[in-house]
């Protein structure tokens, strides 16, 4: 089978934290040599890639003066002019620097949280003066080991403040910009706040401008919940908040492996795709992965076109699979598209679905319950397509 090449029309946008990432991790030091962001720039547009995004500090350090600040924002700028790449998305590290260590705008130490919300807010600047129109928040830091030792209902309202004042702060300045929260359930944290998409999406509603706030949910942080990532990017969609994906792969539930997408649970990246293909999700397709510690930098470029490649396949499955008549005859025994259909008719109230014989003393549970769905089946036809049998 050929795999088309990936274009900017595929929207494929990367973390400079991914392939930018060193490989240390907690029990070893980098295994490769730091990455500028020029060659980043130059090497994500020759792989097709459309964006590049990143935190504050990924870009220039944090605490850097003025003229690093500057002087990096401009040779970005300058990579992106020269490659046509783009920046749609900015975020903001509050969780590296040791200040951060309770949190950013839940932290016990007020002042803190007042120079998270500087910080952050400095960062929205930069995002509307490169034209990034979502801007994600993820709270790594912001959570707790200990139960005694976070007011969980407290820090939930410092982050409604933080997120209401993040709202208010873009309408004055009319700039064009959507927040984005990211949960995941623990790690740095033992515990996170917001820990699931479910979680994000409810917090959301109490927020005074619930319109500017959605979701970006990463495949392995609800595989780490053991969570359908599917079904939490369905709620999102039904919400209207999916804002922004971090696509990556994940296998079960243990810490987070920032796989590339598709080598963790396969079958769900394939309904993943698949949905975003079909609900008409027109967003960002990111990458929020980290190439394996075992990896020099040809490795790391490898990985980065591997995500866009599975990506492409499993969009050129998905639509195989849904062109297929044994498929679409599978789906219809399995009545999939009758759930579309409303259970009362137009207008029907209680009172006339109780007086409607057909709905109970007519009705037979015997045949409907005995009756079978075959649905393996249909999953059955999934897998053949997605592993190239059909
Ligand atoms: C993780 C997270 C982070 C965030 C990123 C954006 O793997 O725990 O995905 O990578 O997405 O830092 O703030
Ligand atoms: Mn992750
Ligand atoms: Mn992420």
């Amino acid at each position: 089978m050929s795999v088309p090449a990936p274009t900017p029309a595929d929207r494929f946008s990367f973390g400079l934290w991914t392939v930018g990432w060193r490989a240390a991790d907690p029990f070893g030091d980098p295994t490769r040599p730091a990455l500028d962001v020029v060659e980043a720039v130059e090497r994500l547009a020759g792989l097709g890639a459309w964006g590049l995004t990143f935190h504050d500090d990924d870009l220039f350090g944090f605490g850097a003066d003025a003229g690093t600040r500057d002087k990096q924002i401009a040779r970005l700028r300058e990579a992106c002019d020269a490659t046509g790449m783009t920046v749609p998305m900015i975020t903001t590290n509050l969780f590296s620097h040791p200040v951060f260590k309770d949190g950013g705008f839940t932290s016990n130490d007020r002042s803190v949280r007042r120079f998270a919300l500087r910080k952050v807010l400095h960062n929205v600047e930069l995002a509307a003066e490169l034209g990034a129109r979502t801007f994600v928040l993820w709270g790594g830091r912001e959570g707790s080991e200990y139960d005694s030792a976070k007011d969980v209902r407290a820090a939930l309202d410092r982050y409604r403040e933080a997120m209401d004042l993040l709202c208010s702060y873009v309408l004055e300045r009319g700039h064009d910009i959507r927040f984005a929260i990211e949960p995941k359930p623990n790690e740095p944290r033992g515990d996170i706040l917001l820990p699931t998409v479910g979680h994000a999406l409810a917090f959301v509603e109490k927020l005074a401008h619930p319109e500017l706030v959605g979701v970006n949910p990463e495949v392995g942080h609800e595989q780490m919940a053991g969570l359908n990532m599917a079904h939490g990017v369905a709620q999102a969609l039904w919400a209207g908040k999916l804002f922004h994906i971090d696509l990556n792969g994940q296998r079960g539930i243990k810490y987070d492996q920032d796989l590339v997408f598709g080598h963790g649970d396969l079958l769900n990246a394939f309904a993943l795709v698949d949905l975003l293909e079909t609900a008409g999700y027109d967003g960002p397709r990111h990458f929020d992965y980290k190439p394996s510690r075992t990896e020099d930098l040809d490795g790391v470029w490898a990985s980065a076109e591997a995500n866009m490649r599975t990506y492409l396949l499993l969009r050129e499955r998905a639509a195989a699979f849904r062109a297929d008549p044994e498929v679409v005859a599978a789906l219809a025994e399995a009545r999939v598209a009758e759930l579309s259909e409303p259970t009362l008719a137009p207008g029907e109230t209680a009172a006339e679905l109780l007086a409607d014989r057909s709905a109970w003393t007519d009705f037979d549970p015997e045949p409907a319950g005995a009756r079978g769905y075959g649905f393996v089946r249909l999953h059955q036809l999934a897998l053949e397509h997605l592993t190239g049998a059909r």
